[in-house]
């Protein structure tokens, strides 16, 4: 890879210890792709901030620890420090079968079952300081152990599943996974939205009107 330096407009920022030239305003992952260089596993929905793909290590001049942000929602500063964090796996898998979920008395123990590991969080904050959503994610896993999952699923709605959490839990948690379920459990226990469900029988019969003219549509019909 050759080493960009920076010019008028641009600001040099360091990926894996090769500069890149980057447009002032773009986002990290803008400033990658406008290099020229191969995206493989590191993006996903390509800057919506949504599939949490793009994660990334930064650590710009004068800090001493590096931070965990997304690549897509992050702007290139001068002198940033950047490394992809490559996709991984939750450290075992957490097998459970959401049909069988039908007794809300029996939360907790569910919890505590398919993640044992949830009770023994030691509070050391990582995984809030490794979310680039800014979930409080030890409160999250601290309800869920409590059984308290309605609202461990509420806490938990912005996740984008990036994993960042995975990897700074020194109990190995998985607080990443754990929120998902408290959201399958939530979504499970509970009634769907009634104008949710109108929708969708709507749907099923082919009486939902799709209106290609309507505004706002995309792309535009007449493109
Ligand atoms: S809770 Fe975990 S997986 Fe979800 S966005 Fe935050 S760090 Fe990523
Ligand atoms: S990183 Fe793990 S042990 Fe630390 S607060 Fe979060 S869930 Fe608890
Ligand atoms: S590319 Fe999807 S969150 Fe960044």
């Amino acid at each position: 890879m050759g080493e960009a330096r920076a010019g008028e407009g641009t600001v040099d920022v360091v990926f894996d210890g090769h500069v890149i030239a980057a447009n002032q305003g773009v986002s990290l992952l803008q400033a990658w792709i406008a290099a020229g260089l191969p995206l493989t596993e590191n993006a996903g929905c390509m800057g919506q901030g949504v599939c949490g793909a793009c994660r990334v290590l930064v650590r710009r001049p004068g800090e001493r620890l590096a931070g965990t942000a997304l690549a897509c929602e992050t702007k290139a500063e001068a002198g940033m420090q950047v490394s992809f964090v490559d996709h991984f796996p939750a450290r075992r898998p957490h097998r459970y079968a959401l049909e069988s979920l039908t007794d809300s008395w029996s939360i907790a123990e569910q919890i505590d079952t398919v993640f044992p590991e949830a009770k023994h969080c030691r509070h050391c904050s990582g995984c809030d300081r490794a979310c680039p959503k800014g979930i409080p994610v030890q409160r999250m896993v601290n309800l869920a152990a409590e059984g308290q999952v309605f609202a461990a699923a509420e806490l938990f709605d912005a996740c984008v599943m990036c994993n960042l959490c995975v990897a700074a839990c020194p109990e190995h948690i998985d607080p990443a996974h754990l929120g998902q379920f408290t959201r399958r459990m939530h979504a499970a226990l509970t009634l769907r939205p009634a104008d949710l469900m109108q929708r969708l029988r709507q749907i099923e019969a082919g009486e939902q009107r799709i209106d290609p003219e309507a505004p706002g549509t995309y792309p535009p019909a007449h493109a």
